[in-house]
């Protein structure tokens, strides 16, 4: 028997490879075949004009380039919001888990658990989402949208780049906001009650509990938010939106720092 030849050891290496890559493209082929070629060669190129024509021609937008990965991901992959729209408004659906957890959402409304903000690292100063009314989240991404709520936290840079329309679309507003609704609300039965607790409780009855319900869950409707356990800086700094008309609320209040202090501690509790 001969033995091979170093040279030849490499060119048989070679021969290997060679054969492992036809059999990925040929593997990534047959599975990418799934989807239409040619949305896909649009999706790549950012051509809108032709996502928008094939859908017309009734073009499957649901369609997966690979098993769990719909065109959409993609879109979104490539950062191109005109793109997904496109998607949406020729019949692609959303995943509102993978839209909240798995796009740049999760960052700060936490991937960890889903729609609970984590308390560190200005963590504090993001809203919980889970339980809340889908009617309320979603009015909220559109204002975001459409600009007509700001973001105080501007200076800290959080959130802000995130909630503009460059990432945050019309068709991803009610996905989101249903997924949210489904979720488990925060568990803060750790949260620790503090001093000016029935203050807070005094002030929270007299004025809040009629609209946010006396347990902050049971709200008059479900444009009013449910408030319990949002954390206490969250709570705080939105009161102060509202005083100074930098957010609307429903009702103009009079409350002192010091109150609004004990009502954003006594509602983290709650
Ligand atoms: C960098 C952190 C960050 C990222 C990323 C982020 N958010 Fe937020 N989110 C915030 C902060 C902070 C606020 C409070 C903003 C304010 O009131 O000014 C907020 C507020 C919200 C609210 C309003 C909740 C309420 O109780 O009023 C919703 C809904 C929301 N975000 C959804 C999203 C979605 C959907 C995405 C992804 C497209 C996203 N956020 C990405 C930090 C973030
Ligand atoms: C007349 C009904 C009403 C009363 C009374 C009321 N609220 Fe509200 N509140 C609302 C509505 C409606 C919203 C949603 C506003 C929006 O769409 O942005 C809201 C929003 C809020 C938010 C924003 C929640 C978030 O996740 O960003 C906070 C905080 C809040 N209220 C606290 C209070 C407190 C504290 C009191 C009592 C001092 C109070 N509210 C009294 C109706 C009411």
């Amino acid at each position: 028997m001969l033995m091979k030849s170093p040279v030849n050891s490499v060119g048989y290496l070679l021969g290997c490879f060679q054969r492992f890559l036809i059999f990925l493209a040929f593997s990534l082929f047959t599975v990418a075949s799934q989807a239409d070629e040619r949305v896909l060669d649009a999706i790549k190129a950012g051509d809108v004009a032709a996502v928008k024509s094939l859908a017309n021609e009734g073009v499957d937008m649901n369609a997966e380039v690979k098993p769990g990965w719909p065109l959409i991901r993609m879109a979104y992959l490539m950062k191109n919001p005109e793109i997904m729209q496109a998607l949406i408004a020729g019949g692609a659906s959303v995943d509102g888990e993978w839209a909240l957890n798995e796009t740049s959402c999760g960052k700060c409304h936490s991937r960890k658990i889903p729609g609970i903000a984590e308390g560190k690292e200005g963590g504090v100063f993001v809203p919980h989402l889970a339980g809340q009314h889908s009617d309320y989240t979603a009015k909220q991404l559109r204002a975001f949208i459409s600009g007509d709520r700001a973001h105080h936290l501007e200076g800290f840079n959080l959130g802000k780049s995130y909630h503009e329309s460059s990432i945050l679309i019309e068709g991803l507003v009610d996905p989101i906001a249903d997924y949210v609704q489904s979720l488990e609300r925060f568990d803060n039965s750790e949260v620790i009650k503090t001093a000016n607790h029935d203050a807070g409780s005094a002030i929270y009855s007299k004025q809040c509990a009629s609209c946010h319900g006396e347990n902050g869950v049971d709200t008059m409707n479900s444009s009013t938010p449910e408030l319990a356990g949002l954390y206490s800086v969250y709570t705080f700094n939105t009161l102060g939106l509202f005083k100074d008309n930098k957010r609307t609320h429903n009702i103009a209040s009079s409350l002192s720092e010091e109150e609004m202090q004990a009502v954003a501690d006594y509602i983290s509790a709650m």
